[in-house]
């Protein structure tokens, strides 16, 4: 079969069993097969860049970094929805559709889902733009973030479509998602996600769109517009876009009503209002709106929301129970979280006996009492929070406030609590038990160093024993050390010893993420390494400099510059060295700014026989040159392969442009 062939044939089979999967939750091959066909076309496409299609499954894997969104105009306003809250509000709303259209319309009512709302424009079939809301009038391209959420086609199923159309719809994180990605921050000492909405809206601003196709974010849509050939009804376009490989509400899980009885509508809140504890994604109400798009238009519009739809909000589900007490937790970085112990209690499915406070001024603000009867409520939030206090049962009882700890709990050192900073810190960093054992816990665990025959217990062990205070202590255990110990056999002290070893060969980015700076987890610890090259590279660097790094704000950079203004850290780090860990990049990894690149802007076109063009391209940037996408007065070389399109040659040599062959490209490569 001819190659042009093969790759339109594995574009569509992966885009039909990615849509099996993501959207109707059904598929027919394993992740296996499908991994499979996806490095197949992987292969084929760097091979043939002359094919190449911004809507490839390929593109899933994200991988394209925005340094800022482009803001761009809405086609048509993105509105919001007026809220109601109660059945008589509700009410008002149906008098109010039926008297404007002179009967009672068709509703279609469906979940209100909490995440992020987004516009999507499709063009031949191609999704060429996804925009968030933004102010309603003007969004954020986030195109190549939006490529990475499996849930949204990025070519349109089925043959029949009209050539533009525009889809809006809420992309969220499922609670699996949400709860997965906070336990591995948790490992990695990072801070806690809040809850999945938040998420959502963070992870889809971020820079780096492979991270974002990391994160498993989901996607109904909920709207279609389309002034050509628009559908009748809501409930048809629907079909039209599940036909098309959209995700819509299903009507089996009867996530959708559509009715003329208001009783029939009550009754689908009701159920939901109930049920929705049972779904794996948040919603916080119901959407009602007219069903027929003509009745839409007819009753129109305020300047801000429809008047032919509107939402009912779900009360928060809420419990009381007592604050039996409030336990400090010492996290390996220091930061001290107060967290409430409460009598038990049924919420939404689940007994809570705990309750995050978050810190000193969440307790000052709520002025908790010991004993105090709270409200704890689960909304957008997984873990429950204590949002009042019930004043009246306080009366006449004698019960004391609860005031901040002001020593560490498990060092008694005088905590600390930086400017404008809400998290109270225990500085006695190597003194204090759980800073030392969870710096060392991290340090070995897998992600990091990934040491084999040990673990925490074992840490908390040679703690105790006096053998280790620090990471790289590990490094000058002997046999006699730890044969010593209760419950070590020869065998397992050597497995020991050949797995700390052994991790003297784990790269930079793990060492980096290993040792532990506060906000650098394994992805950040990744970047930093890479934009670095060396640690020696990275200490250097200034405030600034750091947040030049994608994804790098503010905090992280901070703590970094702290991190490496003291001195102890430093000699840690020192000694980690002189035991031979590795804090530099693999020449392989290498992008440098001092190569025989650098300096140079680049552009790599057509297809090469000995690299594949990616490969030329971390060559270039190993090599510090600075890649371009296209050809332009301010481009030096332009790397020319096979097929390149004749119109980027011309416009090289009319601007006098370097052209280099893959040989003359090879040769230079190889002087350095
Ligand atoms: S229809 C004019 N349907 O709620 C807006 N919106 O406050 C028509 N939302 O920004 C929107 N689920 O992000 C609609 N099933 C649903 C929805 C939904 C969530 C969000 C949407 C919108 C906000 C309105």
């Amino acid at each position: 079969m001819d190659v042009k062939n093969r790759i339109d044939e594995l574009r569509s089979a992966l885009h039909k069993y990615n849509h099996e999967y993501y959207v109707l939750n059904n598929p027919s091959i394993s992740d296996y097969d499908f991994d499979m066909l996806l490095k197949e076309l992987e292969k084929l496409e760097e091979k043939h860049p002359e094919y190449a299609d911004e809507s490839s499954p390929t593109r899933r894997v994200g991988g394209d970094i925005t340094k800022q969104f482009k803001v761009v105009k809405h086609r048509s306003p993105m509105l919001s929805l007026s809220n109601t809250y109660d059945t008589e509000e509700l009410e008002a709303f149906f008098n109010r559709a039926e008297e404007g259209l002179g009967f009672a319309p068709e509703y279609i009512c469906e979940l209100k889902y909490d995440g992020v709302a987004i516009s999507l424009i499709y063009k031949d079939g191609n999704l060429i733009q996804a925009i968030t809301r933004g102010d309603g009038t003007k969004g954020e391209d986030i195109t190549a973030n939006v490529k990475t959420v499996r849930a949204i086609p990025l070519k349109v199923l089925g043959a029949i479509q009209p050539d533009e159309f525009e889809v809006r719809g809420e992309i969220f994180m499922p609670h699996k998602a949400f709860m997965e990605l906070n336990a591995q921050r948790e490992q990695e000492g990072e801070e806690l996600f809040a809850n999945p909405r938040n998420t959502a809206a963070g992870t889809l601003k971020m820079q780096d769109s492979s991270v974002v196709a990391s994160r498993n974010l989901d996607s109904f849509v909920y709207g279609y517009l389309n002034d050509k050939d628009p559908a009748e009804k809501l409930s048809d376009a629907y079909q039209k876009l599940e036909e098309w490989g959209f995700k819509v509400p299903s009507e089996i899980k009867k996530m959708i009503l559509v009715s003329t009885s208001r009783e029939a509508i009550f009754e689908f809140i009701a159920h939901w209002d109930e049920a929705r504890t049972k779904l794996d994604f948040d919603i916080d109400g119901i959407v009602i709106k007219v069903n027929n798009f003509n009745h839409q238009e007819e009753l129109g519009y305020t300047a801000k929301s429809p008047k032919w739809a509107v939402a009912y909000k779900f009360k928060a589900e809420q419990q009381v129970t007592i604050l039996e007490g409030v336990e400090y937790q010492v996290g390996r970085t220091g930061a001290v979280t107060p967290v409430a112990q409460l009598k038990p209690v049924l919420l939404s499915g689940t007994t809570v006996k705990r309750a995050s406070l978050h810190n000193a001024d969440q307790i000052a603000k709520l002025d908790l009492h010991l004993g105090d009867a709270v409200y704890v409520e689960k909304g957008g939030e997984i873990i429950p929070k204590i949002t009042g206090v019930d004043l009246k049962q306080r009366e006449g009882k004698d019960l004391s406030p609860v005031n901040f700890i002001s020593h560490c709990p498990a060092c008694q050192t005088a905590l600390n609590r930086l400017e404008g900073e809400a998290q109270h810190f225990c500085n006695n960093s190597l003194g204090c038990p759980p800073q030392v054992s969870g710096r060392i816990i991290h340090f070995i665990s897998r992600k990091a160093m990934d040491i084999e025959g040990i673990g925490a217990e074992s840490v908390e062990q040679f703690i105790e024993a006096g053998i280790i205070r620090k990471p790289s202590d590990l490094y000058a255990l002997t046999f006699e050390d730890v044969i010593a110990l209760e419950r070590w056999a020869d065998k397992s002290v050597e497995k020991l010893l050949e797995g700390i070893e052994q991790s003297k060969t784990q790269t930079y980015p793990r060492v980096l993420f290993a040792i532990g700076i506060r906000f650098v987890g394994e992805t950040v610890a990744k970047k930093l390494a890479k934009h670095s090259g060396s640690i020696d590279a990275l200490l250097s660097m200034t405030r600034d400099e750091l947040e030049a790094i994608p994804d790098i704000g503010p905090r992280i950079a901070e703590s970094i510059v702290q991190y490496f203004e003291n001195q102890d850290n430093r000699a840690e780090i020192e000694r980690l060295k002189g035991f031979g860990l590795n804090f530099e990049l693999d020449e392989s990894e290498k992008i440098s700014g001092e190569g025989m690149f650098s300096g140079l802007n680049m552009v790599v076109s057509g297809s090469f026989s000995e690299y594949s063009r990616d490969e030329i391209k971390n060559l270039i940037e190993r090599e510090g040159g600075s890649l371009k996408s296209g050809v332009s007065a301010k481009v030096n070389v332009l790397v020319a392969g096979e097929n390149m399109g004749p119109s980027k040659k011309q416009k090289a040599e009319a601007l006098n442009i370097e052209i280099w062959t893959e040989g003359m490209f090879k040769e230079r490569l190889n002087k350095a």
